[in-house]
Order: C-alpha cells, then structure tokens, then sequence
C-alpha cells in the first residue's frame, strides 16, 4: 500500500505526543517531517518523533519528500497555513 508522507506543522506537545504518534501507527501514512519556525527547535521535535526531515516554512517543503501537511497550530494560523498548502499542492488537514 501506498503510504501518505506527512509533515507535522507545528512542535506543541499535542502536535508531537498524540498526532504525531496517531500518523506513525497508521498503516497507511508516515511523518516524514516536522515543520517549526524555528529550525533548531525543528530539529528536537523530529529527533522526538522520528522524522528524518525539517523544514522552516510551508514555502521550503521539498515536495519530492512530503505529500501533505498535518497543521496543529494557533487557530488564527490554520487559513494562511493551509492556503499556502494547498497552493504548493500539498494534502492539508486541519
Ligand atoms: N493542546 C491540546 O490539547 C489540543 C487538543 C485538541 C485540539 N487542539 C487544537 O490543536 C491546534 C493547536 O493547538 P496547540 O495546543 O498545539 O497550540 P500551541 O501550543 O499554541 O502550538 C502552536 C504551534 O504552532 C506553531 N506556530 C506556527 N506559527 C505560529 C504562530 N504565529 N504563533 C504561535 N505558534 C505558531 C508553534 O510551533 P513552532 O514555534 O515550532 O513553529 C507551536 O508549536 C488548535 O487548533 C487547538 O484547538 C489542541
């Protein structure tokens, strides 16, 4: 089966210890990617949940590596981020 590559926007610990942990038990996805303002910040949260990626922005996704975006963020956030999403042609859930 062909699994669907998310990346995790967002480093909360609900992001990182429950939605996070949800897309890694699916049979039919994987997180392949934490997506952080911060890079370094980024980088802790992939270590976390074992995401071979980071990225810094929607913008700097490399689409040969993600098919969507999973976004957990402040909810004034979820409309830019995810048009900006679905812009690049990314999956989005919400
Ligand atoms: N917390 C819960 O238990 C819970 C339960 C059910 C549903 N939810 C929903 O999940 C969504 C996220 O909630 P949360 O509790 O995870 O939110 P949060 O603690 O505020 O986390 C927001 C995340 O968004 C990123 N972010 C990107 N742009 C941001 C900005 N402009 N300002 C602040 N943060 C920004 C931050 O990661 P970086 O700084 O690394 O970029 C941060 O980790 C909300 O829609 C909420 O209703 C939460």
């Amino acid at each position: 089966m062909t699994k669907v590559r998310w990346a995790m926007v967002g480093t909360s610990g609900f992001a990182l210890d429950w939605l996070a942990r949800g897309i890694k038990l699916g049979s039919n996805a994987e997180l392949v990617a934490i997506v952080s303002r911060d890079a370094e910040r980024g980088k802790a949260a992939a270590q976390k949940v074992d995401a071979p990626h980071v990225f810094t922005s929607i913008e700097a996704i490399d689409k040969n590596l993600v098919d969507g975006v999973f976004l957990c963020l402040p909810n004034p956030q979820h409309a830019p981020f995810a048009i900006a999403a679905a812009q690049r042609g990314l999956h989005v859930i919400c």
